[in-house]
């Protein structure tokens, strides 16, 4: 079975305090945008894949979802590697629900998701597809509803360096204690709302990342890829997940396609993108 894995970018991502398993609480609004990996799956006698990766997220989640049955997969690989775009858990969210429908096991997307809970933090709203809130570690997701027709349009940049995840939740200090006033007014339910509201200006000024900070104490390109993008005339712009890569908001997708080449010209790699197509889960 061919299947596309999209990518994702977050709207916002707010981090709290460490648990004692050492992930941290975190809120978080998830968008898919129409950037992908290509994959092909099969039911093969043992597990293999493509993708040269020694943790491949793809077989992880195979072999969670039943380590008796091997698969074999194939990736095109589109989504950079360690670019905060979710590129190995779209794919193993792919996986579990090629194998679902490939395999016939009817479970429900709650059911996939929460398999999905146990290959990795990004894994459980990739699986539920379309805008989702997430809480937790990544494990508790709730679909958002948006107004018909929705759709953004976006400029992803990647600095071309991989950032790693653990390094920089890592880099993240004294994470915050949540209080109801916090919560009352934080940036992801300004976003929800925004989004239901489809205020584009809303959502621009509910943009927040707390992983920015710290990633660019690591990796100073991250910076250096933000203020080419606001420089270009992006409305708003954010990193997503640990980084590095980036996104700028943009009103149409002309101006998407304009500030993208613009970018590629200036060394970057860059992707007009946009969220809320019908057939991206
Ligand atoms: O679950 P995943 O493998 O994607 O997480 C990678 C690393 O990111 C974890 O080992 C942890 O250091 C960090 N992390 C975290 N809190 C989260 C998610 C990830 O500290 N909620």
């Amino acid at each position: 079975m061919t299947v596309e894995a999209f990518a994702k970018v977050n709207l916002t991502l707010e981090v709290f305090a460490e648990r004692d398993d050492g992930y941290h609480e975190l809120k978080s609004v998830v968008m898919p945008v129409s950037l992908s990996d290509a994959l092909e799956i099969g039911e093969a006698p043992s597990f293999s894949s493509d993708t040269g990766y020694d943790d491949d997220l793809c077989l992880k989640a195979a072999r969670v979802l039943d380590p008796t049955r091997g698969v074999r997969v194939k990736v095109k690989k589109r989504i950079p590697a360690g670019g905060g775009l979710g590129g190995g858990s779209a794919d193993a969210a792919a996986v579990l629900r090629a194998l679902n429908e490939m395999r016939g096991l009817g479970l429900s997307r709650a059911q996939l998701a929460e398999i999905g809970a146990g290959v990795g933090s990004d894994v459980p709203s990739l699986v539920l597809g379309g805008a989702v809130l997430m809480e937790g570690r990544g494990e508790r997701v709730t679909p958002i509803v948006l107004p018909d027709g929705f759709c953004l349009h976006l400029v992803l940049v990647n600095p071309r360096i991989e950032s790693s995840t653990a390094a920089v939740y890592a880099e993240v200090r004294d994470g915050r204690r949540l209080t109801a006033e916090d919560a009352a007014c934080s940036p992801t339910r300004r976003m929800i709302a925004a989004l239901q509201a489809n205020d584009f200006d809303g959502i621009v000024s509910a943009l927040s990342n707390d992983l920015q900070r710290p990633a660019i104490r690591l990796y100073p390109e991250i910076a250096g890829a933000i203020d080419s993008l606001r420089a270009a005339g992006a409305a708003g712009v954010s990193m997503s997940g640990s980084g590095s890569c980036v996104f700028g908001l943009v009103r149409d997708a002309d101006e998407a396609t304009e500030l993208s080449s613009r970018m590629n010209a200036r060394g970057y790699q860059s992707w007009p993108v946009r969220t809320g197509a019908e057939n991206m889960v």
